[in-house]
């Protein structure tokens, strides 16, 4: 039977978002199924509506590009969770216009592309009787319910790329060099993106660390010669004492960041090291796709449509032991995933001389 589709990309973007939207077109019209994509997110859906047909030749060539060409937003109307722990419900008046909006265009089921938050609002319109089918984006790969997620290994490659930058600049210079990239609660970012780019510190918001260990490690390395260092700091990372460094709040939401400059201050006092800081920033959310997210993307849009072929609404495709499978979005939400300080990964990095401040 014909289907008409809805698809939209919520909350932060990243890399991969346009091989999900591509996957989706593509699968769908195999089945002779129609697509329609929503405007910045959930915001598209209300009035005044917003959305294209999306079919092969709008879909043509985006693979290879950043962000997602449907747009997105993390603030609105349909806000289900709000700063860390705290959540809001969406309205009901929000959820009757959703309602009335997927009936008038004639859309069956709503593929919903978006992180925690976004997913807490699908579930949220699937209780009240909308279907849904979701997929996993963040580029902080810290859901407990797919192994990864698209997004993530270009992120990680945005970091190491600094991080070779860097550390020819450093070395010349006889310097620190602190690089603070993403990572709110997970220092998955920080551990791979340090791993791959030879970073000599890494500091995540699962180790506490110590300001005097980072200093000792710095001059560690001096006494072996080395000529620079390379600290990784992810955003959320936390000293022993104190919590994370919040830039900005408002209305309940935080935007982290500074942590880096506390960092370079703290080791240029200890050491006497000269010491600067990057701050990352966006620059890991931009740009194309590795060929691993690119492929990621793919399977998970493909997934999706599958799981609408195959009536499993209320779930989202998630990567398990090399598969692309489905898990219910209700068991999937507000689980996160950390960096274990105990893991091979961690241990790993300890083995090659990578202090994590501890
Ligand atoms: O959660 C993903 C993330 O990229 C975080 O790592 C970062 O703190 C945040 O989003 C940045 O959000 P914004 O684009 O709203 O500044």
């Amino acid at each position: 039977m014909s289907k008409r589709i809805g698809v939209l990309t919520s909350g932060g973007d990243c890399p991969g978002l346009n091989a999900v939207l591509r996957g989706v077109v593509r699968a769908a019209t195999n089945r002779n199924w129609e697509v329609i994509g929503f405007h910045d997110g959930f915001e598209g859906l209300l009035d005044p509506v917003r959305y294209e047909v999306l079919d092969l030749k709008r879909t043509a060539g985006i693979m290879p590009l950043g962000g997602t060409i449907i747009g997105t937003t993390n603030k609105g109307h349909f806000i289900a969770k709000v700063g860390e722990g705290a959540k809001t419900t969406v309205p009901q008046h929000v959820i009757e216009e959703t309602k009335r909006t997927l009936a008038t265009l004639g859309i069956d089921v709503l593929i919903t592309i978006g992180g925690d938050g976004s997913l807490t609002t699908a579930q949220q319109l699937f209780e009240a009787g909308i279907d849904v089918v979701g997929v996993p984006k963040t580029i902080d790969n810290d859901l407990e319910a797919t192994a990864t997620t698209f997004g993530f290994d270009s992120a990680v490659a945005c970091v190491a790329d600094a991080l070779d930058r860097l550390h020819t600049t450093a070395t010349s210079h006889k310097r620190v060099m602190v690089l603070e990239v993403m990572g709110r609660h997970a220092g998955w970012i920080a551990l791979y993106g340090g791993l791959a780019g030879g970073g000599d510190i890494i500091l995540i918001p699962e180790i506490p660390f110590d300001f005097e260990k980072v200093a000792e490690a710095v001059r560690q390395r001096e006494q072996h010669g080395c000529l620079s260092t390379m600290i990784v700091v992810a955003e959320g990372a936390t000293p022993l004492t104190g919590g994370p460094q919040v830039r900005e709040q408002a209305a309940g939401e935080y935007k982290l960041g500074g942590i880096g400059e506390t960092v370079a201050r703290e080791v240029a006092a200890r050491t006497g090291k000269e010491t600067r800081t990057c701050v990352l920033g966006h620059l890991q959310r931009g740009g194309a796709p590795t060929t691993q997210d690119r492929i990621l993307g793919t399977r998970f849009g493909v997934k999706a449509v599958e799981l609408i072929a195959d009536g499993q609404f209320g779930h989202m495709v998630s990567y398990q032991n090399y598969q692309v499978l489905a898990v219910p979005i209700a068991r999937a939400v507000h689980r996160l995933r950390l960096v274990q300080p105990d893991s091979q990964m961690v241990d790993t990095a300890r083995a090659v001389g990578i202090s994590f401040g501890d």
